[in-house]
């Protein structure tokens, strides 16, 4: 299963409403797994298709509930049908890497789909799980966190993302397996 490569902020793809999937079928079982290697590799906690070049409406979370416990999931065609509360907590994105910043979202979501065996999933999360979800699922509406941000974050942060969309990363921020980041 291989490690594939994070697209970085300013691939057009990242900006691209990703398809539904039609048929669940051996290639899309193929993405999800190295979507889950993925993730593992860059120590992230939610990974959408698009991140790796793949414009389909496909991702992976994977969030610590407490100590023990992991919520982890593969959803595909995800929905938010429900959404409560208002809660602000900070993101950071292995497309956007070096930049961390106070995201506000619904508190908690309800959230339907299929797994990779073509089975109905619902999720009723809060907290940072409900973070990772809609973080995901912008991502499949090409929607970025920093596009969340107030006009005067986003002005602070121009020149920074018009470096990552030149390629230029900051020091050290290169995401490579082990970095950490995104949901
Ligand atoms: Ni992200």
């Amino acid at each position: 299963m291989p490690v594939r490569p994070i697209r970085i902020y300013g691939d057009p793809v990242l900006r691209q409403k990703s398809r539904r999937v039609g048929e669940i079928d051996d290639t899309v079982r193929c993405l999800v797994e190295d979507l889950r290697e993925t993730m593992k590799a860059y120590n992230g906690v939610g990974l959408a298709a698009n991140q790796v070049g793949v414009a389909q409406r496909v991702l992976v979370v994977d969030v610590p509930i407490d100590e023990q416990q992991r919520a982890s999931h593969a959803l595909i065609n995800p929905m938010i049908s429900k959404r409560e509360g208002s809660e602000s907590g900070e993101e950071g994105c292995l497309s956007i890497p070096g930049i961390w910043e106070d995201v506000t979202r619904s508190q908690r979501v309800h959230v339907e789909a299929l797994d990779e065996n073509g089975r109905n999933v619902v999720i009723e999360a809060e907290g940072y799980l409900a973070r990772a979800l809609q973080h995901e699922v912008d991502h499949l509406d090409g929607v970025l966190f920093t596009d969340r941000l107030s006009a005067l974050k986003r002005q602070f942060l121009r020149r920074s993302l018009e470096a990552l969309a030149r390629g230029e990363l900051p020091e050290g921020s290169r995401p490579q397996p082990g970095g950490g980041g995104d949901g």
